[in-house]
């Protein structure tokens, strides 16, 4: 039996915190909100109870996680050095979507945090959930995302419960999360800083305060023979349906659908502006334009596609820049590089 415990700013829910501390303390796992998407938490120093992240999820053992923490000062107990860089991105984008890989302190947290790397990827979420949990239990958590593996992130609670109902005890509702995708994750033991994952801190914002930072693109990731992220690795996000990235243009979509509705059903991801186009299903990015909504919405709508009989999904790309690199990074995954071509 899953429990699914609100915790909002309305109503005094500390009864809630404690009993999601209580069952962290004793080991288990607790799925929370953070500002990026949901995270399936252990105590990162408790290697049988991150044990119980993986069997959860179905994730493979060499696949790391990331640790929360609370309050910024505890970075030190994790790692055996913090870079300069480190030291100036914790100041501009914490607590925030950045994720910042470091040489881990040996010996402090479970061996299936690290999956092996002498490294361990940390961040302070900018949610207060997920800080209040944080400094309640006055221990680090490892979290990844709180789906199934090869499911998309769960922006909302109802998404965790879908995958996980039965397999975790306890899900902590805070409703909707705010930035959609997950974060960014910079590996600062190398000169130049890379980014490993795209996420809602840009390389614009990280270059503004750090210099030059790497940003490999899909493809360059791909031949790499060991990628860096050892999560680049796996396929992700995919919904049932093969997806296609199409031009967020009226004329080309409707010419796909034209083309497609003899013999599929398809399910359009598009802005508001297209939304009376005849699709068979129609979920919608948010307002054209609007990166944010789009980020937010994403996940969801690709979560929706699997609840229909969709046999093909179209969607709309957006531009590169700003949080469109992370979204288009998302969407690329999703669709396996595939566009659709009239
Ligand atoms: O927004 C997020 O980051 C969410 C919330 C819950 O915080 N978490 C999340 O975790 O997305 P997960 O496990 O789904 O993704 C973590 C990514 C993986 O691609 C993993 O390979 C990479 O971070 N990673 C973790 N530790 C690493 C390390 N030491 N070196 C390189 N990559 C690492
Ligand atoms: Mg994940």
């Amino acid at each position: 039996q899953t429990l699914q415990l609100p915790v909002d700013d309305f109503v005094d829910n500390s009864e809630n915190y404690t009993q999601a501390v209580d069952l962290l303390e004793k080991g288990e796992v607790v799925a929370f909100p953070t500002e990026t998407v949901y995270g399936l938490g252990a105590v990162a120093t408790d290697e049988k109870a991150v044990k119980k992240i993986f069997d959860a999820k179905g994730r493979p053992s060499d696949n790391p996680l990331i640790v929360h923490i609370g309050t910024a000062e505890e970075i030190s107990l994790y790692t055996s050095y913090i870079p300069e860089v480190a030291k100036i991105c914790m100041e501009a984008f914490w607590p925030g979507p950045l994720t910042i890989v470091m040489q881990a302190k040996p010996n402090v947290l479970a061996p299936s945090v690290t999956a092996g790397l002498d490294t361990v990827g940390i961040r302070m979420p900018n949610h207060p959930v997920a800080l209040k949990l944080l400094q309640t239990l006055k221990a680090p958590l490892a979290a990844p995302s709180a789906n199934r593996s090869g499911k998309p992130s769960p922006t909302k609670a109802d998404h965790v419960f879908e995958d996980l109902q039965g397999i975790i005890p306890c899900i902590l509702d805070g409703g909707m999360t705010g930035i959609g995708v997950e974060s960014t994750v910079l590996d600062v033991t190398l000169d130049t800083p890379v980014i490993l994952r795209p996420g809602g801190v840009t390389k614009e914002m990280l270059e503004a305060v750090i210099g030059p930072v790497v940003e490999p693109s899909i493809e360059q990731q791909k031949i790499e023979s060991t990628p860096k992220a050892p999560g680049m690795k796996y396929t992700h996000y995919a919904p049932n349906a093969p997806v296609y990235l199409i031009d967020a243009d009226k004329e080309t979509i409707e010419n796909a659908l034209g083309q497609l509705k003899s013999e599929h059903k398809v399910a359009l991801l598009a802005p508001e502006s297209f939304k009376d186009i005849q699709a068979d299903y129609y979920f919608s990015f948010g307002e054209a334009h609007n990166l944010e909504q789009m980020s937010a919405t994403l996940y969801d709508a690709l979560r929706a596609c699997d609840k229909t009989d969709a046999t093909i999904i179209l969607a709309t790309a957006t531009t590169k820049s700003g949080v469109g690199t992370a979204i288009m990074n998302r969407l690329e995954k999703a669709a396996g590089g595939n566009w659709y071509t009239l």
